[in-house]
């Protein structure tokens, strides 16, 4: 019988885990959940003999991975699949999928939300502004920086975005296109960060680009902490004391931001950018489909792994 694991650390809603079981029972495959662990010794013994998993932002390392004799499939219920070792898997044939757009309308709510906060001064009873009227530059142009695209717009902001690959997407939904990233950051009142924290995006939000930006700018981070060159984030806040950070999870130089920018950020006590009942039950449902697809019938679509 095909043992299937979910492993989430930070746990789904439990009516997404209700979801979740009924698929695989349906499918007469065998659930096993590890929620809210607390040591990796739980989740690499909690592996040993399944073939198939569910996570979350959970570490699939190789030391997980080779842990697993039997796993033949992993999904993240999610977008960002950072946390696997993608090279790893592929090693040890097993394959890595993520759920795309599953979760996304929520890390876009999450987006807005964080830049009506920074706007409004952190709700502290000090004067803020509006959103209206306002530019929101988006930095990568995926599945949440769409959404944030059309809340946006409700809210009487002017979106525009920065791309390299879905140049014809945004053409065809009527977004400018900026024609560099300099030109992004220059031109938006709130840059809201969309890229993955893979390959050349990693710390590529780095002192250059932010020089780039206007006086009294807010960045919006709901993408990963890894994006951002962190040391260059401190020098800049130093300098630029009009700028605002918000991010979803706090970076690693958060002690320097408690000591230097009281009052021009905020950071959330944990990732809970896809933390609502619906993108729990969307991601999950749709994790839970693909393993069952890919065990009865081999289908690899959403495989991100070669
Ligand atoms: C994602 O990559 O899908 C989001 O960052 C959500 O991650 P989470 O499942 O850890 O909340």
């Amino acid at each position: 019988m095909t043992k299937v694991l979910i492993a989430t650390d930070k746990p789904f809603a439990q009516v997404a885990v209700a979801r979740i079981c009924e698929i695989f029972e349906t499918a007469g495959f065998e659930v096993v959940k590890l929620e809210k662990y607390s040591k990796k010794s739980e989740l690499l013994d909690a592996v040993k003999d399944v073939d198939a998993m569910i996570v979350r932002s959970d570490i699939i390392d190789k030391e997980v991975l080779g842990a697993a004799p039997k796993l033949k499939i992993v999904v993240r219920a999610g977008a960002g699949y950072d946390n696997i070792d993608t090279t790893a898997a592929s090693a040890n044939g097993v394959c890595v999928m993520n759920t795309p757009g599953q979760n996304s309308n929520a890390v876009a709510e999450l987006a807005i939300g964080l830049a009506l906060y920074g706007v409004r001064e952190f709700f502290s009873g000090n004067t803020g502004g509006e959103l209206r009227g306002r530019t929101i530059g988006l930095h990568g142009y995926g599945y949440v920086a769409r959404n944030v695209k059309r809340i946006a717009r409700a809210f009487g902001m002017t979106p525009i975005v920065y791309t390299r690959y879905s140049k014809g997407q945004a053409a065809s939904e009527g977004i400018e296109v900026t024609g560099s990233l300099e030109e992004l950051y220059e031109r938006s009142d709130i840059v809201s960060i969309h890229v993955p924290a893979r390959g050349e995006h990693n710390k590529s939000v780095n002192i250059d680009i932010l020089n780039h930006l206007k006086q009294g700018a807010i960045i919006v981070n709901t993408a990963r902490k890894e994006v951002i060159n962190e040391d260059d984030l401190c020098r800049f806040m130093e300098t630029r004391k009009d700028v605002k950070y918000l991010s979803d999870i706090e970076p690693d130089c958060k002690a320097v931001f408690e000591e230097k920018f009281a009052g021009r950020y905020y950071f959330t006590p944990k990732k809970l950018g896809a933390q609502t009942e619906e993108a729990n039950i969307n991601a999950g449902i749709a994790a839970a489909e693909q393993i069952v697809a890919f065990i009865l019938k081999g289908d690899e679509t959403f495989r991100v792994n070669k």
